[in-house]
């Protein structure tokens, strides 16, 4: 397996719910790095740029709306695999189908507020992760 970074986001719900360490802890148990870590208020342009994938899907409002509700915190995790790793650990998006003992399924409420994001492939990661973080603020672990 390779080392690999992807973009993780403890949403605005999971920030509220006062459980950004114990998903961190997750993320470590898991053999997950922190590379790169901030808190942030998102823009409005700022959510809808890094969603601009999802533009035309119905939710599209709705999603950029909750993601700009509060803080959220977000996050570079290194480690072998990383990508794959840190979707299994979140669990599938509607948290009514996420397998028992990943994130979703312990802290998210709904489809539209899920508690993390994570990228979908290594290729999508890397836009990801600049989006955020000048690479001077990523850091090898
Ligand atoms: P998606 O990229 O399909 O899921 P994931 O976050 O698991 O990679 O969708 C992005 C976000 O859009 C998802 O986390 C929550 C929101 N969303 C909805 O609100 N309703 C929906 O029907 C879908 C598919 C997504």
């Amino acid at each position: 397996m390779a080392l690999e970074r992807t973009l993780s986001i403890i949403k605005p719900d999971a920030v509220a719910k006062n459980v950004i360490g114990e998903i961190y802890s997750r993320f470590e148990k898991a053999g997950l790095k922190v590379a790169a870590a901030k808190m942030k208020q998102l823009s409005r342009a700022e959510a809808e740029g890094f969603y601009a994938v999802h533009r035309e899907r119905p939710f599209f409002k709705a999603l950029v709306d909750f993601m700009i509700s509060g803080p959220v915190m977000i996050q570079v995790l290194e480690g072998e695999g990383a990508v794959l790793k840190h979707r299994d650990l979140m669990g599938a998006t509607n948290p009514k189908e996420a397998a028992a003992g990943t994130i979703r399924a312990d802290f998210a409420d709904s489809i539209d507020a899920n508690a993390v994001h994570g990228s979908d492939a290594a290729e999508t990661a890397a836009v990801e992760i600049a989006y955020f973080f000048p690479s001077t603020d990523v850091y090898v672990r």
